[in-house]
């Protein structure tokens, strides 16, 4: 299995640490605010004269001038080097500034920088230290598995070291190791995004999940195959995959399962590949379809950052594996088919296929007693026309649970923007001729909606009871952020592993 990257640490190449100590280990990196014009008290313990003058001068003759995410390098000779990082202005720096910062550190590290450094921050809090060393390590990835390597040359660990006080020491390392366990798990989903197609596919997704659980005692993963999903009737996920040679299937993670009570319930889309089936998509850009089981990535992703940081709570992952064919065989454009649920969907394009796999994964998401349910799924191009590579749609059947996981993405910087889902688009979605909800729309607009007005008619109600309250639920399109965001600066191409800090933040901290 060539694609899977092992869990190492931080994309493998940076080692992250926290310390009181004043040396000034290797290059040292200095965030600076606007304005500054010279190095602020704080953070010259240890540093030579020559390292204090060379900085002085650069901001005072504003040579460096610390907008946002900008860097300089300082090279002093025997003095040691130094990576300047620009905060912006101080009274209005978030801890976004801070991660961002970060995250342009990396972006700049290079060989010539050595393999020490040492971060020295003028009084920021403790959560904006850990918020840059987040930014250093989500940025701290490549997905090279696929590259030659020149065994030494691409080898080289680098050692950060952040600086502070005695007083804040223990509580910045107890962050920043939380903060490790979530990267781990945005690298994941990444790793898993940008695995190729021919590698990457229900059956390989399903055999990692297995793999992956075995080291966590409190992870439980149960497969569904092909001819199990045909036997419990999973006709959404079966309609989807059936003309591929890979076969679908559906992967079940359970962690903390013996924990008492309701729990979230996590649902991914996750076709490997979307060829759109036999309502074929145009050849441009067809590769992009690889990414098409990103929704299934965010939920195994939440696993690794879950189960990485020790997580107590019962949660559930279903993530809903097939790939989209055309095939002699493959579902067509007029079929009717029935799925978990009891209801007959018409399915007039077969590319339209997350909805009908998800549609199988929302309704097994009942068996699970979720306190919530929320779906992720690259699932329309219409996602992207509405809001660009920006931000994730998000709509759900409960306002004030829309506006808790806009806010979780708010606090982590992924945006979730909301959208509605109103009875119209219901109505259109439930509209067929002779099947009781149909796959498509009835015209082009709107897309997005009439997709999440779709998956709403397969959130079952609270124990399966007929006329009893839907459970809450969210639906998360991902189509323009799991991969494309160039101004997304926490990755530097390929999969962007979104999503996985924001659901961490919502689990976790609330
Ligand atoms: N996986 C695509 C959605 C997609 C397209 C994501 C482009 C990212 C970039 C999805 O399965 C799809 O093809 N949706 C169709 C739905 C349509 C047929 C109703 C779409 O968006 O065009
Ligand atoms: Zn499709
Ligand atoms: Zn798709």
């Amino acid at each position: 299995m060539k694609c899977f990257r092992h869990y190492g640490i931080n994309g493998d190449t940076m080692e992250l640490t926290v310390s009181a100590s004043e040396n000034i280990n290797g290059t040292l990196i200095l965030p600076i605010f606007e304005g500054s014009d010279g190095v602020p008290e704080k953070c010259q313990a240890g540093m030579s004269n020559s390292m204090k003058n060379q900085i002085n001068r650069v901001l005072s003759n504003g040579d460096f001038k610390a907008k946002k995410k900008s860097t300089m390098t300082l090279y002093g000779g025997e003095d040691g080097k130094a990576i300047l990082v620009g905060l912006g202005k101080s009274d209005d720096c978030t801890i976004h500034d801070y991660r961002n910062a970060g995250a342009s550190v990396t972006a700049t590290i290079k060989k010539s920088h050595g393999a020490e450094m040492t971060v020295r921050f003028d009084g920021a809090g403790i959560s904006h230290m850990a918020a840059f060393a987040e930014g250093m390590m989500l940025r701290d990835y490549s997905y090279d598995e696929y590259k030659k390597k020149d065994d030494e040359e691409d080898e080289t660990e680098v050692s950060v070291r952040i600086n502070c006080s005695e007083k804040e020491e223990e509580e910045l390392v107890g962050q920043v190791n939380v903060l490790k366990g979530v990267c781990k798990g945005v690298h994941l989903s990444r790793d898993l995004g940008n695995c190729p197609p021919n590698d990457m596919y229900p059956e390989v997704f399903a055999d990692m999940a297995r793999d992956w659980a075995k080291d966590f005692d409190n992870v439980d993963v149960t497969i569904i195959n092909y001819d199990e999903a045909i036997k419990a009737g999973m006709g959404g996920l079966v309609a989807v995959g059936k003309g591929s040679s890979r076969k679908p299937c559906m992967v079940i993670f359970e962690m903390n399962k013996d924990v008492k009570g309701r729990c979230p319930v996590l649902v991914g889309k996750g076709i490997t590949f979307d060829t759109g089936g036999i309502s074929l998509k145009p050849g441009a850009n067809m590769d992009e379809m690889k990414y098409d089981m990103g929704g299934s990535a965010t939920v195994f992703g939440t696993m690794e950052a879950l189960a990485q940081t020790g997580y107590e709570g019962k949660v559930v992952g279903i993530t809903c594996m097939a790939e989209n064919m055309p095939a002699a065989n493959a579902t067509r454009p007029g079929d009717v088919i029935k799925g978990l649920s009891g209801k007959t969907i018409e399915i007039l394009n077969t590319d339209a296929e997350g909805r009908l796999v998800l549609s199988d994964g929302l309704w097994k998401a009942a068996e699970f007693d979720p306190e919530y349910i929320i779906d992720f799924a690259t699932l329309t191009g219409a996602c992207v026309v509405a809001l660009g590579h920006e931000a994730t749609g998000l709509w759900s059947n409960d306002d004030d649970f829309r506006t808790r996981i806009h806010e979780a993405g708010n606090a982590v910087g992924e945006l979730a923007w909301p959208m509605p889902l109103l009875p119209a688009f219901e109505k259109e979605m439930t509209d067929s001729k002779i099947a009781d909800t149909r796959n498509l729309g009835a015209g082009r607009w709107g897309g997005a909606n009439t997709a999440a007005a779709f998956l709403k008619q397969f959130v079952p109600n609270r124990d399966y009871e007929k006329d009893g309250e839907q459970i809450t639920w969210a639906h998360m399109d991902i189509a323009g952020t799991f991969w494309g965001a160039k101004t997304n600066l926490m990755v530097k191409n390929g999969a962007t592993g979104i999503h996985v800090r924001t659901i961490y933040h919502l689990i976790a901290n609330s």
